[in-house]
């Protein structure tokens, strides 16, 4: 006889789903400022580095406290300036975190440079700055510091390692637009920062970029990277010759309108996220087995993405945590919530940076004596622990949604974790 169904039963398991359809609305929300400027970027007549790019980059620079910006077609393509203004010449060392985006760590092989990984904090899923001492060797030039999920790496403690070492220090802040720390916003801290404009990010202009500094030569050596390898910028007379090696990384007038109107709305959304984010906490305080973000003293919070782990001693699992996991992922987006893993691979397992050739001929590692840097993945269990029992979401936080939406996703995650016994996983990953 077939199980009564009953409020309490999982939706995988024929249940009724906690979060109806057509709650949570998508990232992010349109208005008439948004239809405005982009129509009045089309209707003027500078297409490329048009009259919104310089008003963006001012605009950006204005509302993160930082003296110069330059608008650029990605993140990535901030990140790559950042090593090139860092002063990183080919075959330096450049830390950074074994858990982030991929490009956090090849924006250094676009450079020529050798990544070196380092391990992350359990805690906080940030680079952990304690182990940084450990991985620096006389060629380390500079850092990689991400801001992940929305909370701000502990800038005191970092810096302070930095100094002792002479290190450039570049903020990869493509994720944590206004995280704070001791009352300062991220993208401050370093000799430069990077931040990202794409589909997911809490400003988007559908893909783009900032990059910022507030010294001048790391940005006229940005700018060059950017506009291939010239001194002029588009807005001023340019002779169109290549002074150096240059990319062609610049940002668009109606992407730039896009993210202007969006920026004019950034602070009220930022607002909306924490505060959903408060309010899932609250819901989900005490759930067994569901280990939540941590918020730490002196820490701005965006939740950027609502990043929880699964506590697998806690719940009694002992086969492979990613497959627990993955079966929760399932079961919580038959409940309506649109969970995911984010990254399932720490960056030192991947394909690009094992098989140490980027370029063929084995460079940049063979030509710069650096075949043995140590990407084992062994070497970084705790960010190895985290990629397979993590999960999180974005959009049930963000604008327009707000606390009923949040409050939705923590009954539909409190329904499932309080049943997790009967999640059948190997039925539920049959196929895979
Ligand atoms: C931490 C981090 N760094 C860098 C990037 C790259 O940004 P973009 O996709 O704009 O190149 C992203 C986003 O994808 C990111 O999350």
């Amino acid at each position: 006889m077939a199980a009564t169904l009953t409020d309490a039963t999982l939706a995988i398991l024929g249940g009724k789903p906690e979060v109806p359809q057509g709650l949570i609305r998508n990232w992010p929300p349109i208005d008439d400022l948004d239809r405005r400027m982009v129509l009045a970027s089309l209707e003027q007549d500078n297409h490329a580095f048009g009259p919104n790019c310089q008003a963006f980059e001012r605009e950006w620079a204005a509302w993160n406290g930082n003296r110069h910006a330059i608008t650029t077609n990605s993140g990535t393509a901030a990140l790559h300036m950042g090593i090139a203004a860092a002063g990183c010449s080919a075959g330096d060392h450049v830390l950074v975190p074994a858990y982030s985006w991929s490009s956090s760590a090849t924006c250094i092989l676009h450079h020529n440079c050798i990544p070196v990984f380092v391990d992350i904090d359990w805690d906080t899923m940030n680079l952990d700055v304690g182990q940084i001492e450990a991985a620096i060797t006389p060629r380390t030039k500079a850092i990689v510091v991400v801001h992940l999920h929305g909370l701000a790496v502990d800038m005191d403690r970092l810096l302070a390692v930095a100094r002792r070492h002479g290190l450039k220090v570049i903020e990869d802040a493509c994720q944590s637009h206004g995280a704070t720390f001791r009352g300062r916003k991220v993208g401050t801290f370093g000799d430069c920062a990077a931040f990202s404009f794409n589909q997911n990010k809490s400003l988007c202009s559908g893909e783009g970029g900032m990059f910022v500094t507030d010294d001048e030569e790391m940005r006229q050596r940005a700018a060059q990277l950017w506009n291939f390898g010239e001194t002029r910028t588009p807005a001023q007379r340019r002779d169109y010759h290549a002074y150096a090696l240059g990319w062609m990384y610049r940002n668009n007038d109606l992407t730039a309108a896009f993210g202007r109107a969006q920026l004019a709305k950034l602070s009220a959304h930022l607002q909306v996220q924490r505060e959903n984010g408060a309010v899932l906490r609250r819901e989900l305080q005490g759930v067994p087995g569901l280990l939540l973000p941590v918020e730490p003293e002196g820490h701005g919070h965006t939740y950027y993405n609502f990043t929880c782990r699964i506590d697998m001693p806690a719940i009694g699992w002992t086969g492979a945590p990613a497959r627990m996991r993955d079966a929760v992922v399932k079961a919580l987006n038959a409940e309506g919530v649109p969970a995911g893993v984010w990254q399932s691979f720490i960056l030192p397992r991947m394909t690009v940076f094992q098989a140490k050739n980027a370029y063929g001929h084995g460079s940049p590692w063979a030509e710069h004596g650096a075949l043995d840097v140590d990407y084992r993945p062994e070497s970084f269990p705790v960010a190895q622990k985290h990629a397979d029992a993590h999960f999180g979401m974005t959009t049930p936080l963000r604008a327009p949604n707000g606390p009923e939406a949040a409050r939705a996703v923590g009954r539909a995650m409190r329904k499932v974790f309080e049943q997790i016994g009967k999640l059948d996983v190997d039925s539920l990953l049959e196929g895979r």
